[in-house]
């Protein structure tokens, strides 16, 4: 090949490494939802983005006893802090004789809501003959989030239920677990009596990991995440002593 032609097609060869560079997708940054001090706040009004990554996330059957609980779907991810409070929280139970869980549901991505979301949409409109799609859409909505509103997609917000039981509330598990997942550092995110405020039909078997400080502050004042929040920024609820890191001076401290 001539020297030109050598030239010509580096010349283009580069030309088309950066044109690919240009049309990659930007990598987004996994986000620590447990950075703040404050619970993360995911819903109709607080969405995240589709491309919303949480950092930190394990496959449940990695890092739990199968016998402690069964994880529906083998490869069901969730946070890993919230994963360790799921493991002691379901190791008290069974110390109180309180044994069968199942993991239903932990994290899913946008696309996983969205198919969740069509597929509700779905039931409404076969069980309804005449049910317009936006009519079927509503209903869907009550009970499952939009794509980029479900706190799903935190990894922080777990659906337990029983093994092959077709209701969970009333069970004593439940009963268990609506007494004791504070403790532990969940709360039930959609409570009976505050659909009005979180927009969804209660759930008994959706809890979501906050922290057992925040958690024992919405037990005993009864709210829900929105309420608690709003609460904190009126200055009408104290939240709980953050841990203060004292910063250390360039010295060590140390007086000479
Ligand atoms: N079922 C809850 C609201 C969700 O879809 O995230
Ligand atoms: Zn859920």
């Amino acid at each position: 090949m001539r020297g030109w032609m050598k030239q010509a097609a580096a010349f283009v060869a580069l030309l088309v490494l950066l044109l690919l560079a240009a049309s990659a997708p930007a990598e987004t940054e996994a986000v620590d939802v447990l950075d703040s001090d404050l619970p993360l706040l995911v819903n109709k009004d607080n969405p995240v983005s589709e491309d919303f990554m949480p950092a930190d996330l394990v496959v449940l059957n990695d890092v739990m006893d199968s016998k402690l609980v069964k994880i529906k779907y083998k490869n069901t991810q969730a946070n890993r802090t919230a994963a360790e409070a799921l493991t002691a929280m379901l190791e008290a139970a069974r110390a109180d004789g309180v044994t069968k869980w199942q993991v239903s549901a932990a994290y899913r991505s946008f696309q996983d809501q969205e198919k969740m979301l069509e597929k509700k949409i779905s039931y409404y409109r076969n069980k309804n003959s005449g049910w317009s799609r936006s009519r079927a859409r509503s209903a869907a909505l009550r009970t499952v989030a939009e794509p980029g509103c479900s706190e799903h997609h935190t990894g922080l917000a777990i659906d337990i239920n029983v093994p092959g039981a077709s209701a969970f509330k009333g069970t004593k598990q439940c009963k268990w677990l609506h007494k004791h997942c504070w403790e532990y550092g969940f709360i039930l995110r959609y409570p009976e009596g505050k659909e009005a405020i979180t927009g969804y039909s209660a759930e008994a078997w959706h809890i979501r990991y906050v922290g057992v400080e925040h958690a024992l502050i919405m037990r005993d004042t009864g709210l829900c995440l929105e309420e608690y929040l709003q609460g904190i920024e009126d200055g009408t609820i104290d939240p709980p002593d953050m841990i203060l890191v004292e910063e250390v001076p360039e010295d060590g401290g140390e007086k000479n």
